[in-house]
C-alpha cells in the first residue's frame, strides 16, 4: 500500500485534501491522472449500466434533500456506528474494529486500539450517527437542519414516479445514479478506501415481490462479471453474504463483492435486496401513492428493490492495487500498472525517437490528430527506455514511437505495456486501431 500511495502522490493520481494546510483527514483530491482514471471507471459503469441496456434509466439527483427523507429512510435513527473512547489517551474507535484488534487481525496489530484495549481503558459504546449535518438558509436552528446524503439511493427512491411515468416504464426496470456521498466515519483510513467524502455508483432495480430472488441472483452475477471483464484478478474477488447481525436495517439479503487488498479482504460493492422497505416507508411518510399496478396480473403492489451499490473511489483503488506490479527487466526494476486500456488515464504516449530529421514534427502532428479522440501524451525527453518506464508506471497501454523507419514508410513502432512486445503499424490506421482496443 505504501508504494501505491507514494506512486499516486508522485505521479498525480491522488493527494490529501488541503495538503498545504497539513491536510484534511480522510478527504482526498484526485490529480490529473487520478481524475481520468476515476472518470473512466464511472463512464464505463454508466455506459454498461444504462446505455447498453434497455431496462435502466439514468438520474442525477441533488445531494441536499428534504430532511424528512432521512427520517423516513431510517438514517436519522439508525445510521450509526458504536463508538468507544479511550478514557486515557482520548482516541476514538469503532467497536467492531476493537473486536478485530482483539482477534489479532494483522490490519490492526500493534495499532493504538489494541494497546488501549489491552489496558482496558474504554468507555461503554455510544451510538454515533454518521451523517454530516448542515443548515439551510441563514438561521442555524434545528428547523433548518439538513443532511449531506450518506448514500445516493434515496434520490432514486423519491424520484421513482418522476422517472417511471415520463419514461413509460413497466417493471422490472432500474434507475442508475453516480454521485457524491458523505459519511462522518469514526475511523476512516486505508487511503481512499474509507473516506468521509466519496462517490457512489448505485443502481436500484424495481421488481415484482414475486421476482425478487431471481433479480437478486441476476444482478449479483452481472456485477461480479463487470469486474472480471475489466481484468480484475479472479482469485482476489469473492462474495461475502451478510449474516443476520450484519444486515443493514433495510435489507432482506445482501452480498458484498470483496477484494483482497493489502490490508485484507474488504467490501467494495454491495448487492442488496431492500424489499419494499424504501418505497413503502416513503409512501407512508409522504402520503404519495408509490404503488405499481401490473396490468398483466391485475395486481397492485409496492415494488421491491434490488440495489447494486459500488464505490467509485474503492473501485479506483481496486484497479490500482490489482494492476500494480514490480518486475525485473534486464537487471532493472520496472513498475507497471496493468490497467485495462478502457480505464487507463492516458491511452497512448507518442514519442519521437530523436528530436531531429522531422521526427518531432511528425510525432506532434500524430499527437494532435489522436488528441481529438483520445487522452494522449507527447514526450520527447530522455532515452526512449526511460519514457517507456514513465508510461508503464501510470498504466499507459500503448507507446507509439516515430523513428527513422517512419520517414521511409509512415509506420510507427507500437510498444505494448504488459508484454513489452513491439510491432510496426501504419500511422494512418492508428486512430481506428486504438478505437478497437478501447471499445468498452
Ligand atoms: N445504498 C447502499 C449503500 O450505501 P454501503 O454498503 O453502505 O451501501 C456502498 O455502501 C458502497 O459505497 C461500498 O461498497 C463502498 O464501495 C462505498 N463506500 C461506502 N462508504 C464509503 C467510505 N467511507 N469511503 C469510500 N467508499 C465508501
Amino acid at each position: 500500500m505504501e508504494k501505491i500511495v507514494s506512486l499516486c502522490k508522485r505521479r498525480g493520481f491522488v493527494y490529501q485534501s488541503s495538503e498545504i494546510y497539513g491536510g484534511l483527514n480522510s478527504c482526498w483530491d484526485f490529480g490529473p491522472l487520478g481524475a481520468e482514471l476515476k472518470r473512466n471507471i464511472k463512464d464505463h459503469w454508466w455506459r454498461t449500466m444504462t446505455h447498453r441496456r434497455d431496462d435502466v434509466e439514468g438520474l442525477d439527483a441533488a445531494i441536499l434533500m428534504h430532511p424528512q427523507v432521512w427520517h423516513t429512510s431510517g438514517h436519522v435513527a439508525g445510521f450509526t456506528d458504536p463508538l468507544v473512547d479511550c478514557k486515557e489517551c482520548k482516541a476514538r474507535f469503532r467497536l467492531d474494529q476493537i473486536e478485530e484488534a482483539m482477534c489479532g487481525s494483522p490490519a490492526y496489530k500493534g495499532r493504538k486500539a489494541a494497546k488501549c484495549h489491552a489496558e482496558g481503558k474504554f468507555t461503554e459504546p455510544r451510538q454515533f450517527n454518521l451523517m454530516f449535518k448542515t443548515f439551510m438558509g441563514p438561521v442555524e436552528e434545528d428547523a433548518s437542519i439538513i443532511y449531506m446524503r450518506p448514500e445516493t439511493a434515496q434520490g432514486i427512491y423519491v424520484n421513482f414516479l418522476n422517472v417511471q411515468g415520463p419514461m413509460r416504464r413497466k417493471l422490472p426496470f432500474g434507475i442508475a445514479q453516480i454521485g457524491k456521498a458523505f459519511r462522518n466515519e469514526i475511523s476512516p483510513g486505508n487511503f481512499i478506501f474509507r473516506s468521509r467524502e466519496f462517490e457512489q455508483m448505485e443502481m436500484q432495480f424495481f421488481v415484482s415481490p414475486k421476482e425478487d430472488q431471481k433479480w437478486f441472483d441476476y444482478w449479483k452475477q452481472v456485477r461480479l462479471d463487470w469486474y472480471l471483464d475489466l481484468g480484475i484478478n479472479k482469485e482476489k474477488l469473492r462474495f461475502h453474504q451478510h449474516g443476520p447481525g450484519e444486515l443493514a436495517h433495510y435489507a432482506k439479503d445482501a452480498y458484498d463483492i470483496e477484494y483482497e487488498f493489502p490490508f485484507g479482504w474488504r467490501e467494495f460493492e454491495g448487492i442488496h435486496n431492500r424489499t419494499d422497505f424504501d418505497l413503502g416507508r416513503h409512501k407512508e411518510a409522504s402520503g404519495v401513492d408509490l404503488t405499481y399496478f401490473d396490468e398483466e396480473t391485475r395486481e397492485r403492489f409496492v415494488p421491491y428493490i434490488i440495489e447494486t451499490s459500488a464505490g467509485a473511489d474503492r473501485t479506483t483503488l481496486v484497479a490500482l492495487v490489482d494492476g500494480y506490479k514490480e518486475e525485473e527487466v534486464k537487471g532493472e526494476k520496472r513498475v507497471v500498472i496493468s490497467l485495462d486500456p478502457r480505464l487507463a488515464p492516458i491511452k497512448a504516449a507518442i514519442f519521437p525517437l530523436v528530436n531531429r530529421d522531422g521526427m518531432d514534427e511528425i510525432a506532434l502532428n500524430l499527437t494532435n490528430d489522436l488528441r481529438t479522440k483520445f487522452k494522449v501524451f507527447y514526450d520527447d525527453k530522455g532515452a526512449v527506455g526511460r519514457r517507456y518506464r514513465r508510461m508503464d508506471e501510470v498504466g499507459t497501454p500503448f507507446c507509439l514511437t516515430v523513428d527513422s523507419q517512419t520517414l521511409v514508410d509512415q509506420t510507427v513502432t507500437v510498444r505494448h505495456r504488459d508484454s513489452m512486445e513491439q510491432e510496426r503499424l501504419p500511422m494512418t490506421g492508428l486512430a481506428a486501431w486504438l478505437e478497437q482496443r478501447l471499445k468498452a
